[in-house]
């Protein structure tokens, strides 16, 4: 069965049990209130939330379902700063991707809304003390919103935005407009090769009397350069969000790094550092999963939550399968989670409300979800 809601296309073309699935996940439907080109691969969407929606925290990003052939497939997007309060996006088109981001080239023409869940903060801005802002390519969106917090609190700040060519940065001649060149600084590669960006930040931040906090976010070489190269820096600190939705395995990962650390940063920290291959553990129990209907469904010890929900033909929501994204987070609603992602923040575990079940398990013998 095909649901059509409000006319969309990108609504009317999932199917009603994936449609169900999606809302009981928290996605609503935002309207599309414009569509702009800002280069000839990357579209920006404006999205109308309601009056009622929260602003955002900078550096925030949204989730958005996309009715592939394949399923519903979740993709994140960064907000870009807009004082109107719009959720802004911008999309870059994957051309080696998994059909996401063509997807909304594609079709967005004759989509009233999305559906959409967030925004949700992972990247943990913090205003205190110098910033210099690193990105990468299409990287520059959420650090967008931060440079614009960091304007509004009067933060000593630098953004170096690196790119390929000039005309696929979709930001750099708005962005020297706005705050000048002495505050902005764009690379280009194909003419002047990859920068040493750990010189050109280290160079900045050693006439600075406070420590200087890093945030990136774009290609992982870039972000890794800058995480190894202030390790043990006594007065830098590097804070990255890897955001890689088209790759074989998406993800969403942040790290922080460096010689300044700060407590309290969602997401960070407060979990072992998880992968699909340690999601399970020789040390781990069965567990019964109790479903909002009643019904219940066996975790073998080997067995992750989500994978043991598929066998019994559960649908469920999820994407990188690592515990670092947040898509596939499940309201608990009895028992306690032995909790393994990295998203959480360490509040967040404690109050025991929701879970990431493709890594995190039962505490005991058994946990309700509302699935
Ligand atoms: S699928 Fe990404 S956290 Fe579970």
């Amino acid at each position: 069965m095909t649901v059509t809601m409000n006319g969309s296309p990108a609504l009317g073309d999932f199917d009603g049990v994936d449609l169900d699935m999606l809302i009981r996940q928290g996605f609503r439907p935002v309207p599309v209130s414009g569509i702009r080109s800002l280069t000839a691969e990357v579209i920006g969407i404006d999205l109308a939330p309601a009056e009622s929606d929260e602003a955002f925290v900078p550096g925030s990003h949204i989730e958005v379902a996309i009715p592939l052939p394949s399923g519903p497939a979740i993709r994140h997007y960064s907000l870009l700063a807009d004082p109107a309060r719009n959720m802004r996006v911008a999309i870059l088109r994957e051309s080696q991707g998994r059909g996401g981001s063509a997807w909304l080239h594609d079709n967005l023409a004759s989509c009233t809304s999305l559906l959409v869940r967030g925004p949700r903060d992972t990247f943990g801005y913090d205003g205190d003390g110098p910033a210099y802002f690193v990105a990468g390519g299409i990287g520059i969106t959420p650090l967008t919103a931060m440079i614009a917090a960091a304007v509004a609190s009067s933060r000593d700040w630098h953004l170096l935005y690196i790119g390929r060519r000039q005309e696929s940065m979709a930001f750099a001649e708005a962005l020297v407009a706005e705050y000048g060149p002495e505050k902005v600084t764009i690379h280009i590669t194909e003419t002047a090769g990859r920068p040493d960006v750990v010189s050109v930040v280290d160079d900045w931040a050693s006439v600075r009397t406070e420590p200087t906090t890093v945030y990136t976010c774009g290609p992982n070489p870039l972000m890794r350069a800058l995480e190894v190269g202030f390790e043990h820096h006594p007065n830098v600190s590097v804070v990255s969000e890897q955001f890689d939705d088209e790759a074989a395995v998406p993800t969403r990962s942040i790290s922080r790094s460096g010689g300044t650390t700060s407590a309290g940063l969602k997401g960070l920290g407060s979990a072992p550092d998880v992968t699909a291959e340690t999601a399970t553990s020789g040390n781990d129990k069965d567990f019964v999963v109790e479903l909002g209907d009643g019904s219940e469904v066996d975790v073998p010890a080997d067995c992750t939550i989500i994978e043991a929900l598929s066998k019994a033909g559960v649908r469920t929501l999820s994407s990188c399968k690592k515990g670092t994204c947040g898509t596939c987070e499940t309201v608990i609603l009895d028992g306690r989670a032995d909790h393994r992602d990295s998203v959480l923040s360490a509040e967040e575990h404690a109050a025991q409300e929701t879970m990431m079940i493709c890594v995190s398990r039962a505490c005991g013998k058994r946990i309700a979800l509302d699935l």
